[in-house]
């Protein structure tokens, strides 16, 4: 504690000549600052797939401050005005075209949507490479996969919202999901749109979810996820426990403080990605229509459903998987399976850190038949993404199923490929060039 008087400002209640003082005698600003930043030791090696912790974090502030403006004149009413617009959608053209600026809060909300998805993805991806999820990092893990299951039910809420015409389809699709499910599923689905049909009690409970239900989960999640990580330590590209090796004052012998050194690298980390940001958002805000769908800028129609539905491609991976699954089994309907595969695609995940029994962490020193594995996987979950946005097809379904073989394959042979694959010995200090 740098404070000196601590003591007597907390006993007599007396005003210190120094703010921070005071204040750290009422509430741990100063250790907060230290434990976290300054003398956070951490391993001198991270190289760029490091940004993406932080970015997520930007990410989050840029949705939360965009999300509070477009509140502001968003209504999530499906009622119909004197034009025949539903006035969630008319809310929405309102904003684009009328509220200054409202166009840049839009898209940099509906852009801030992918970018989420693209960080957070490539974020995970870190961890599949450097073996983050293993021991002791097994919670910080968990919690992450909790927070991508919040972040994926967060963007399906805020994409009814918009009340076009694939918010409305789409959200009857993934909720005639619950249906699948037996004896419970139809009162299920009826019970979670609150209506028939996606209605009006639908966008209302979508419209709470996604603004206060879910964004204050999250919130605590991305906090437990980061305590954890300050409890037991980054990873590094090398997979090295730099807490082994201490010099006499118990400082890492491979730790730099956190800040200024890494608040200053994750700078270059920011910058670049707003740059990228920025030009997406100027002149790419739908994204070839992957981040804004062209069946969007239509108003929901009840009366008429789109050619072909598909989510947004953050979800597509996982709907692929769905659709591969086009079997009846144990006298459960294809649907069923479609669902539980689904499910199951995401929250493998989770199980990562018990399923690796590799000596070492890092894909700098496993074998060949992990590195096989790694790339199949990411090679299939492109292709199931692909699959995801298109029409249903006779060989789209049967690539899709041999790509949700090996997807799974990953995690479910992990425990036997990564104990028999060869690997190099770790090095006893983190290698830096
Ligand atoms: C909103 C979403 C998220 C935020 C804001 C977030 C934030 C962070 C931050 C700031 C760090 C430290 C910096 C870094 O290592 O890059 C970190 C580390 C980590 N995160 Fe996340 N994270 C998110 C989602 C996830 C998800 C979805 C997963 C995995 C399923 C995950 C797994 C990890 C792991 C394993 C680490 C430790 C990495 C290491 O030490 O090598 N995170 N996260």
């Amino acid at each position: 504690m740098a404070n000196t008087n601590f003591e007597k400002y907390k006993s007599d209640g007396s005003l210190p000549g120094n703010l921070l003082e005071w204040v750290d005698a009422r509430f741990p600003a100063t250790a907060m600052w230290k434990g976290h930043l300054s003398e956070y030791y951490a391993p001198k090696n991270f190289n760029f797939w490091y940004f993406f912790g932080s970015l997520a974090l930007l990410v989050l502030v840029i949705q939360i401050v965009t999300g509070i403006f477009l509140v502001m004149h968003y209504k999530p009413d499906a009622s119909l005005n004197a034009a025949g617009i539903p006035v969630a959608f008319a809310s929405v053209e309102y904003i684009m075209r009328d509220v200054p600026w409202g166009w840049l809060v839009r898209y940099m909300h509906s852009t801030g949507a992918s970018a989420f998805f693209i960080v957070v993805y490539l974020h995970m991806f870190r961890g599949l490479l450097y073996g983050s999820y293993r021991q002791p990092r097994e919670l910080i893990w968990v919690f992450g996969v909790l927070i991508f299951l919040c972040l994926m039910a967060e963007a399906f809420f805020g994409y009814l919202l918009p009340w076009g015409q694939m918010s409305f389809w789409g959200a009857q699709v993934i909720v005639n999901l619950f249906g699948a499910i037996p004896l419970i599923g139809e009162p299920l689905s009826i019970w979670v749109r609150g209506d028939f049909v996606i209605g009006d009690a639908t966008l209302n409970r979508f419209f709470s979810f996604h603004v206060i239900a879910i964004p204050l989960v999250l919130i605590g999640l991305i906090a437990a996820h980061i305590l954890a990580l300050h409890e037991v330590g980054s990873n590094n590209p090398d997979g090295v426990e730099i807490k082994k090796k201490k010099d006499e004052n118990g400082i890492p012998l491979d730790g730099i403080p956190f800040h200024p050194y890494y608040t200053v690298k994750d700078i270059v980390g920011v910058v670049v990605f707003l740059m990228v940001f920025s030009l997406v958002v100027f002149f790419a805000p739908e994204g070839g229509g992957y981040f804004l769908e062209y069946n969007n800028f239509f108003p929901a129609d009840p009366l008429k459903t789109p050619p072909h539905i598909a989510p947004v491609w953050y979800f597509t991976p996982y709907y692929s998987v769905l659709r591969a699954m086009v079997w009846n089994f144990f006298g459960l309907d294809a649907k069923f399976w479609g669902v539980v595969g689904m499910g199951a695609s995401v929250v493998v995940f989770a199980f990562l850190p018990w399923l690796d029994r590799s000596p070492v962490k890092s894909i700098r020193y496993r074998g060949p038949i992990f590195k096989s594995f790694l790339t199949a996987f990411v090679i299939c979950f492109f292709i199931l993404g692909y699959l995801g946005t298109q029409a249903p097809s006779y060989w789209g379904e049967k690539v899709s199923q041999v790509c949700t073989v090996i997807y799974f394959a990953f995690f479910l042979l992990m425990p036997w490929y990564s104990k028999i694959d060869k690997y190099k010995p770790e090095p006893e200090r983190v290698t830096w060039k």
